[in-house]
């Protein structure tokens, strides 16, 4: 195991009736932006809730951050912010609001062009407006980490950022905020949680033995919970382990003091910049994939991963690690997301572009031991096809 020093600053609210809490979490003088997407929340009562707990606090609403959230409708709510001196960013949503919330909360205080704390200067990024969220779609780990993922439709770009000062300073997680999630939006959740667990466990063996524990627990998890997430959508239990899981899954603490690998991600960003899929479900495509391309690499670990989550003990070596890379594109069909590009209608053509587009912005060792080149990329994509 590296060294490492781990700080993870969000207070976390879980459980029934938590949203009531912002009364105490918010100060009473806060001008509070309200930040949320295409109007779920009042749907689902999720809106109502906040309201009454606010009180008379001084509130500006903001409603149609988009799912993969833009840069244009945010520097819209950052335009807001400066307008009416706003000192509080409550995002109320998925991961899209509160990945908009924590770049509006950056881009405030920001002195240059705000593209900058995405392309080139994430790190300028001296100080943000406090932000405390209330999440009610459990995928991103959003909720509990620095990072936002900002997409430019104009530019055809979707790129990431993180902060120490884009913490939420606190997290409200109530899973019956999550009943009125339709089937899709749940399998994406698990789908993309799993992916997040893969990310920091899927490399090679760093004797990180409770990171590894940690991580396999969350995996055999969501494959437990995953059929009854989605058949019984108002079961609490189940919905209340969904949400923890995936918290846990990306608040850091899987990725401590262990090699990360990422590049299923950096490619899934890409096609969801180029090609408009869901994140969760690029990750459907590339996983499996990208496994495959690297089972050398990956030989050790995907052996633990066969037995230790899938239970695979029998057989030669390279037919376990055949029957868990199959495992693990049949548990994303079973969630009802499809794993080729051209379930998308996607053509081949997308692997040089993905490939050229990450050559481009100086991506060109990804993965854990930055073998993954842009030539690589390609390989993985062509054998998503
Ligand atoms: O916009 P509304 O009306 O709220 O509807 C949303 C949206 O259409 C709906 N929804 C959310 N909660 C609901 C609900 N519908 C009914 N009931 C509820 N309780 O769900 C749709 C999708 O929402 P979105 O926020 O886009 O989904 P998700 O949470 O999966 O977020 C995806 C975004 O997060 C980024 C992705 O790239 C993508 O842009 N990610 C952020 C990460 C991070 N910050 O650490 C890491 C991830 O890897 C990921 O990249
Ligand atoms: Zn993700």
């Amino acid at each position: 195991m590296e060294n490492f020093t781990f700080h993870n600053p969000t207070r976390i609210l879980f459980g029934r009736g938590q949203i009531a809490a912002l009364a105490q979490e918010i100060p009473a003088t806060a001008r509070v932006l309200l930040l949320a997407g295409g109007g779920s929340i009042k749907a689902n009562g999720v809106y109502a809730q906040v309201k009454q707990a606010l009180g008379s606090r001084l509130t500006f609403d903001f409603f149609g951050v988009e799912a993969n959230p833009d840069y244009d409708t945010l520097l819209r709510a950052v335009e807001l912010c400066r307008r009416e001196r706003i000192d509080w960013v409550l995002p109320v949503g998925g991961g899209s609001v509160l990945d908009g919330a924590k770049f509006v909360a950056a881009a405030v205080p920001y002195a240059g062009d705000p593209w900058e704390i995405l392309t080139t200067h994430a790190a300028k990024v001296q100080t943000a407006l406090p932000l405390g969220a209330v999440l009610t779609l459990p995928a991103t780990g959003s909720e509990a980490n620095s990072f936002a993922v900002i997409s430019r439709r104009a530019l055809k770009e979707k790129l990431a950022f993180g902060s120490p000062h884009t913490f939420p300073r606190f997290s409200i997680l109530d899973p019956e905020t999550t009943y009125s999630l339709p089937a899709r939006q749940i399998a994406n959740g698990i789908g993309d949680a799993f992916c997040h667990v893969m990310e920091q466990y899927m490399t090679y063996p760093a004797n990180a033995a409770i990171q590894d524990r940690f991580a396999e627990g969350v995996l055999r998890t969501l494959i437990e919970i995953a059929p009854k997430s989605l058949a019984e959508p108002t079961d609490y239990d189940t919905r209340a382990n969904f949400v923890w899981a995936a918290t846990c899954a990306l608040n850091g603490w899987l990725g401590v003091g262990v090699p990360q690998d990422w590049a299923t991600h950096m490619i899934g960003h890409e096609l969801t910049a180029l090609h408009g899929i869901d994140h969760a479900r690029t990750l459907a495509i590339v996983l499996p994939s990208l496994l495959q391309v690297q089972r050398t690499a990956k030989r050790a670990k995907l052996l633990q991963y066969a037995e230790r989550v899938w239970d695979l003990r029998t057989g030669t070596d390279e037919a376990r690690i055949d029957a868990v890379i199959a495992k693990t594109r049949s548990f994303y069909e079973s969630l009802g997301i499809k794993t080729h590009l051209s379930d998308y209608g996607v053509t081949i053509d997308t692997a040089a572009e993905v490939a050229r587009r990450l050559q481009a912005r100086g991506a060109v060792k990804l993965g854990e031991r930055g073998e993954i080149t842009p030539a690589k990329v390609e390989e993985i994509l062509r054998a998503a096809a």
